[in-house]
């Protein structure tokens, strides 16, 4: 039987109906700079402002889609590389969508960002030092890492990439909480607010 098949719905024609310009907020830092915090609190703003937000973050997507990934560079540009995809579906999907995750290597976050249009997307740099990191050690791991309990650990025996050019920069080392918090709010706000 002959179906009369539609014209496929176009992008702008789906995100018209959003009534918000799409947006990725890419976090990237060490393990325990506070991307995960931020990124939480940052999405519960938006949401109040009555936004249509979704979190990416570690804990879920390394406990369901990307389980089967480990640490190593070829695992972590797989891991990033799906996040990279997901991210691509939630931009035409017409979301605002806020990532966490250390993505520690420059040609990773090259590669999310040539997925999403250049208007769309925003590398955030939570930059804390490593000192300041080990010392917080939220989660143990820094301390597993340095007796060799942990392989391939960020900032000890697995290399971070600082971002050359990300459009932002949280001092989280130094800044209160709040403070970085309401930088990156503003700044998420002010984007996507000139496109209304
Ligand atoms: S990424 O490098 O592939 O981007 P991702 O952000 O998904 O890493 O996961 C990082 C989290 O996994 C850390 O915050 C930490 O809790 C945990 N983790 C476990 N093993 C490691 C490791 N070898 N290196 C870094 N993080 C690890």
């Amino acid at each position: 039987m002959l179906i009369h098949l539609q014209e496929p719905i176009r992008r702008d024609e789906r995100i018209k109906t959003m009534h918000q310009k799409p947006f990725v907020v890419w976090l990237t830092g060490l393990s325990g700079s506070g991307k995960s915090t931020l990124a939480s609190a940052v999405e519960k703003k938006l949401l109040e402002k009555g936004f249509k937000t979704f979190l990416l973050d570690g804990d879920l997507i390394r406990n369901g889609l990307n389980k089967d990934l480990g640490f190593s560079k070829e695992d972590r540009k797989e891991n990033i590389r799906r996040i990279g995809e997901v991210c691509k579906i939630l931009n035409e999907a017409g979301l605002i969508v806020i990532t966490a995750f250390i993505s520690p290597f420059r040609s990773d976050r090259e590669f999310v960002r040539s997925l999403i249009p250049s208007s769309d997307f925003a590398e955030v740099y939570v930059n804390s030092s490593l000192e300041t990191c080990e010392t917080r050690d939220v989660k143990g791991l820094y301390s597993k890492a340095r007796k060799g309990l942990i392989l391939e650990f960020t900032g000890i025996s697995s290399p971070y990439e600082e971002p050359l050019n990300p459009e932002l920069i949280l001092h989280t080392d130094n800044e209160p909480e709040e403070v970085s918090l309401s930088i990156l709010s503003d700044y998420i706000l002010k984007k996507i607010s000139l496109a209304l």
